[in-house]
């Protein structure tokens, strides 16, 4: 039996990052005053989601009550499921030190829905240890219908590159294209619909702390990402039955069981333990006025916090259309080497630090202490530029997931026709420049 599901009208939104939202499909739903009455009204089950310890402190606090058809226990036992290339071991193929680079992986021919086309490329730490993150890319060209999903591992960052996503999940739907982000909380289940046929894009599993908006010290009270433009759904919910499946991750494994309705079910909920939407155009970019190309810091959306003050465990990092105004200064992204591990993906147009070979729907990986920075062509255009004028970088967004532990690609990965392989050529027609052979104090001294 199928029946109305009001999660197929246009979805609505509440503002606001973190807080605690209350919102129901049905007039009467949400109990005044208490969370869990003893009877809910239209005869509704009344049920808590914790997505951080009973007792984490009241800043650091998530958590949601849903008021659904039926409780979310109600399943049958799951049992492995073929996953893929869904599933990472980061300890199959050798850690490599190289510095890697993949072209955009190509859209599927088969049907091919958002779970099947998800392949990790990479990750760290595991979700035993709540520390870490697997780093996939998607390709996908099919509505999830019959099956449902919930991630026990992590949290899900999902990057579109081309085409939108319909993120059906328990608290209401989200909807996001190229150049917005959706964030799936821990053990949140949705189903995913593809509207434009076909749908490609970057997702980010943290295992750590859930992503939060990071301190602004001397920025002060505005800028970067701006709490009141994050969205998080309007309830909806799905009345559904029949044979349906639900899809688990589980420490590091992908499960699946029978579930005899829609678990997507939640008609009223409150609390600030939801799904979210960000759109990265939004994004308060901050820059130097002065002189010199301040730490991509700056560039810092979403973060992970580590038990390290100052250490994330993950950060998500944009690097939006800007102007460049710094006088007397290398524009792009200067060459460097990272204590962090830095996995980075395209958007759209062009990165500053690479004149091609960095496609959009592309990966370049440049782990710990990786020396790594702008190709020749970038560097020669850079040196001469006039920085008396301002330019305006357009058309453009890469971003940056930027870990605390070295990314271990995946034997798919490094298996992976699109692994580019010579990408150190990149730097090799950078040449020397040094005008003072012959003159070192070394040689004078002898
Ligand atoms: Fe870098």
């Amino acid at each position: 039996m199928t029946t109305l599901a009001n999660a197929a009208a246009a979805p609505r939104y509440l503002s606001g990052f973190g807080n605690h939202f209350a919102t129901e499909a049905l007039p009467g739903v949400l109990p005044e005053g208490r969370n869990s009455p003893q009877r809910v009204a239209y005869g509704l089950y009344a049920e808590q989601l914790s997505g951080t310890a009973f007792t984490a402190p009241r800043a650091a606090n998530r958590r949601s009550w849903l008021y659904r058809i039926r409780p979310s226990a109600q399943y049958g036992a799951f049992r492995p499921a073929p996953a893929g290339a869904l599933v990472a071991r980061f300890d199959e193929a050798s850690l490599t030190p190289n510095r890697l680079r993949w072209s955009p992986p190509p859209l599927p021919r088969a049907a091919r829905d958002f779970i099947a086309g998800l392949a990790a490329l990479g990750g760290n730490g595991s979700p035993q240890s709540h520390t870490g993150c697997t780093l996939y890319w998607y390709a996908a060209n099919r509505a999830m219908t019959r099956r449902y999903f919930y991630d026990a591992d992590g949290e899900l960052l999902i990057v579109p590159q081309q085409g939108r996503l319909r993120l059906v999940t328990e608290f209401g739907v989200l909807e996001v294209g190229p150049l917005q982000i959706a964030v799936i909380p821990r053990g949140v289940r949705l189903r995913v619909e593809v509207p434009d046929g076909a749908a490609r894009g970057y997702v980010c599993e943290n295992f750590g702390a859930p992503l939060r908006l990071p301190d602004l010290g001397p920025i002060g009270s505005n800028g970067l990402a701006n709490p009141r433009d994050f969205e998080s759904p309007v309830a909806a919910f799905e009345d559904r039955a029949g044979r349906f499946e639900l899809l688990t991750k589980f420490n590091g494994r992908l499960w699946t069981a029978p579930i005899g309705h829609s678990p997507l079910d939640v008609v009223a909920w409150h609390g600030n333990y939801a799904p979210y939407r960000y759109d990265l155009r939004r994004f308060n970019t901050m820059g130097s006025v002065s002189y010199d190309h301040p730490d991509p810091s700056i560039f810092l959306v979403l973060q992970s916090v580590s038990d390290t003050p100052g250490v994330d465990n993950l950060d998500f990092v944009i690097f939006p259309p800007r102007w460049l105004a710094m006088q007397d200064t290398f524009r792009p992204p200067w060459f460097h080497r990272n204590v962090a591990s830095e996995f980075m993906g395209l958007i759209k147009g062009v990165y500053d630090a690479k004149a091609q070979g960095f496609e959009p729907g592309g990966v370049s990986l440049h782990n710990c202490m990786s020396g790594h920075g702008p190709d020749a062509v970038t560097f020669e255009r850079a040196s001469a530029a006039d920085t008396t004028q301002p330019a305006h970088l357009e058309g453009t967004m890469a971003f940056m997931f930027e870990t605390r532990a070295v990314i271990q690609p995946t034997r798919y990965a490094l298996k992976s026709p699109q692994l580019q392989r010579d990408y150190d050529g990149v730097w090799r027609e950078l040449t020397s420049h040094f005008s003072g052979a012959g003159r070192s104090p070394g040689r004078r001294g002898r």
